[in-house]
């Protein structure tokens, strides 16, 4: 548990994983629970908030407005444009509120058209392991987010893991194609490692607990060190050796040129998605 620098009084609208993710980290970290705020329209996961980490609920919109000096816009992208209108006619306070979204794919335009010109935005990009402490989430502001409001945005999803800042929307989309989708990538990879036991004789429940654990160390190892991870990776690979062999077959099918389309053709999906709404 860490003292936060800076409370300021918080709410979620819109209540799904996302945000109670985000809400367990904080009050797990040590922030306030009684700063934090949450509506939703329907009440269950409202209560189970209000058990779990003691914070305020409400299912109307304009009272975690007129409460909070923070909104995160946490509903999905398609219903946005109409939660958004909703506040601007009913809570025009918020135009003088730090707003943030987690919403995938809406630009900053879309956020100045929906709430007016003057609103300061950030665009967050979670990725699913937020979900379990390790995330990494792409932030992204406008000119008129100031340094403290900065600093109390890194703050908040430092709790579910890493925060980077990003120069511009392009960016959002690269690391929405790499650490947003990343996650994909790797179970992607793991079974095909799983597999491969499973083809040589291991049953699924150890050729799966083996792959994990390993994916686990290795992120780990490269967490701790200072090494590139090619240094890494040459660490575990003697020459002449078993590993070798194994790393001859992952160059001979071009890895690296495989991740760089695979990143490639997720950014471009990501550009496309935000002409969608
Ligand atoms: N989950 C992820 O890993 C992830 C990663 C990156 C970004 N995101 C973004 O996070 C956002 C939320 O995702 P999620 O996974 O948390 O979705 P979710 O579980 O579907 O939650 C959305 C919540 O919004 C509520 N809602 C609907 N209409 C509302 C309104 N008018 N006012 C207030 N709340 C309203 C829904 O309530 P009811 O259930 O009562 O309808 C629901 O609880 C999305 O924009 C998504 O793009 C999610």
């Amino acid at each position: 548990m860490t003292t936060p620098q800076d409370i300021r009084t918080i709410g979620f609208i819109g209540a799904g994983n996302m945000p109670r993710s985000i809400i367990g980290g904080m009050v797990r970290g040590g922030y306030p629970a009684d700063r934090i705020w949450a509506s939703n329209p329907s009440t269950p996961k409202l209560e189970q908030l209000e058990n779990d980490f003691g914070i305020h609920t409400t299912q109307d919109n304009h009272a975690l407005v007129a409460a909070c000096d923070v909104i995160i816009l946490s509903v999905k992208p398609q219903l946005m444009k109409e939660v958004c209108a909703d506040l601007k006619t009913n809570s025009p306070a918020i135009s003088d509120k730090l707003v943030a979204s987690i919403a995938a794919g809406l630009r900053f335009a879309k956020y100045y058209d929906y709430l007016g010109e003057n609103t300061r935005v950030v665009r967050i990009m979670p990725n699913t392991p937020s979900l379990v402490g390790e995330g990494v989430s792409g932030l992204c502001a406008d000119r008129k987010v100031t340094t403290a409001d900065r600093d109390f945005i890194s703050q908040v999803f430092d709790y579910v893991g890493l925060s980077i800042w990003l120069e511009n929307e392009d960016e959002v989309d690269v690391l929405g194609a790499v650490a947003g989708s990343g996650p994909a990538y790797f179970f992607e990879f793991m079974h095909g490692l799983q597999q491969a036991a499973e083809a040589l004789g291991f049953d699924p429940e150890r050729a799966r607990a083996m792959v994990q654990q390993t994916a686990l160390g290795a992120a780990k190892m490269a967490t701790d060190s200072d090494l590139s991870l090619i240094d890494l990776r040459k660490q575990v690979t003697s020459k002449g050796g078993s590993t070798a062999k194994g790393i001859e077959e992952y160059q001979s099918a071009a890895l690296d040129a495989i991740s760089d389309r695979a990143v490639r053709a997720a950014v471009a999906r990501n550009q496309e998605m935000a002409k969608l709404f």
